[in-house]
């Protein structure tokens, strides 16, 4: 077998499904959800994403996990040793895919670490609702502070990878992904009972069809890929770290309705709040990071609650982004034969280099467009929308054709799946997960 990981195994399944819904839940469902959901019409961008999340994203978790488990490697490893020498290019590509998205993610990470030490020291709460968009806006399009952060938040990421899965990751998912939870459902309350709340409950569920696009079911999809982080190897990756007890079937669901579900109460979180505030749901990137500090400001105790909110964001930030950082690492160790500090070495300078561009995207580059879109939002979009995808798409073709038989041993090694379980499941990767990936990518372009 070439290039297998040393195994540290999940010490639980609680902890597996944590840690891969770690990866899966995070700033996506929180910060991009709330604002895709704003830009694409709100309830009609809901359908699509939960019809993409239990069609598509449910079959690519499992052959994702199956794969992984089976070639006992990160992306090019496992797809090598799984389906031949090969195939392995296409988890290269996932690899760098991986590269781009945390890059980009690591500025929204430096965000949140921002609006943390606001919270600690007390001036999130002090600008007038009025005045919260111009303060973030100024904080992101000032290029030094904003890299500055981004720099931390990749040092603090690439501190927790070196201490290894279990040790790092699993623990922390264990305790602050239920905290957050908790904090969420408080907040919640208090944006749909602020004066105007409840017209953000009826934006989020309001379904005037005449708002679907081409393009908001390709965001729709694009976002599927990217809060379950598919198609670009992660999940491979999680899947060589199982022990052969856990059901892939059965986790890939509860990773599925985790990251649903978040993303769901983020909506609800974040809507009511923007629209009590008068803010317009169509405002981007920013929208999370200007609403929250409104709502804390509403709440009794609000500084306390806004630092404890802030602690669990970062901790799904980087939950997240551990992932990311891992699967880089993981491969520069497999494939290039790196010491694991070297590898991470390498990948903190390349991102620092990478995440820079992005960075001065919102400031003295914003003139620089890319398809109409700034250097950050071109990434987001090109890793979400096409990247992953079509990463996505090789991953089901190799699992539900050339390595069926593998596929097939990994989902039933535990129980087994009664045949028309296993037909649907071979359907779903040979022909439905692929057609939709396809027809919606070729549409939406
Ligand atoms: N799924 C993560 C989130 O929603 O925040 C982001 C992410 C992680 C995307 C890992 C892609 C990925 F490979």
């Amino acid at each position: 077998m070439s290039g297998s990981t040393k195994q540290t195994n999940f010490g639980s399944r609680l902890g597996f499904i944590l840690a891969s819904a770690g990866s899966a839940v995070g700033l996506g469902a929180i910060w991009k959800f709330p604002y895709m959901a704003g830009t694409n019409g709100g309830a009609v961008f809901m359908l699509p994403y939960i019809f993409f999340t239990v069609t598509v994203g449910m079959a690519l978790l499992l052959a994702e996990f199956a794969m992984g488990r089976a070639g006992r490697s990160g992306p090019v490893g496992s797809l090598n040793n799984v389906c031949g020498k090969p195939w392995g290019i296409f988890g290269g590509i996932g690899v760098f895919t991986v590269f781009l998205i945390l890059s980009f993610y690591s500025i929204v990470g430096g965000w949140c670490l921002k609006d943390t030490a606001d919270a600690a020291t007390g001036a999130g709460l002090k600008i007038a609702p009025e005045q919260l968009g111009s303060y973030f806006g100024a904080f992101v399009s000032d290029g030094v502070s904003s890299y500055l952060m981004l720099l931390l938040f990749l040092f603090i990421t690439a501190i927790v990878v070196l201490r290894g899965i279990d040790k790092g990751v699993e623990r922390f998912a264990k305790v602050l992904m239920p905290a957050l939870f908790v904090l969420m459902i408080v907040l919640i309350i208090r944006g749909v009972t602020l004066p105007g709340g409840w017209e953000g409950v009826k934006f989020l569920f309001d379904f005037s069809f005449d708002k679907l696009t081409w393009m908001s079911v390709l965001n729709a999809m694009g976002f599927t890929f990217f809060s379950l982080s598919l198609g670009c190897g992660i999940m491979v990756t999680y899947g060589a770290y199982l022990k052969d007890s856990t059901d892939i079937p059965n986790s890939s669901l509860w990773i599925a309705y985790l990251a649903i579900q978040t993303a769901l109460l983020a909506g609800l979180m974040i809507m009511p709040a923007v629209f009590a505030m008068g803010q317009d749901p169509n405002a981007g990137p920013g929208l999370v990071f200007v609403t929250i500090p409104f709502i804390f400001s509403q709440i009794p105790f609000g500084w306390f609650f806004m630092i404890l909110f802030n602690v669990c964001l970062l901790v799904a930030a980087l939950t997240s982004s551990v992932s990311l950082l891992e699967v880089c690492i993981a491969y520069l160790q497999n494939e290039w034969h790196m010491k694991r500090i070297s590898a991470s070495i390498l990948c903190y300078v390349g991102l620092a280099l990478l995440g820079c561009v992005s960075a001065l995207s919102f400031g003295v580059w914003s003139e620089v467009k890319i398809f109409d879109r700034i250097i950050f939002d071109f990434l987001d979009w090109f890793c979400s929308n096409i990247m992953m995808p079509l990463g996505g798409l090789s991953i089901a073709l190799l699992a539900g054709w050339k390595a069926w038989n593998s596929t097939y041993v990994q989902v039933n090694v535990v129980r087994k799946y009664s045949a028309s379980a296993n037909s649907f499941i071979k359907f779903s990767l040979r022909f439905l997960a692929p057609l939709l990936v396809l027809v919606v990518i070729a549409t939406g372009v």
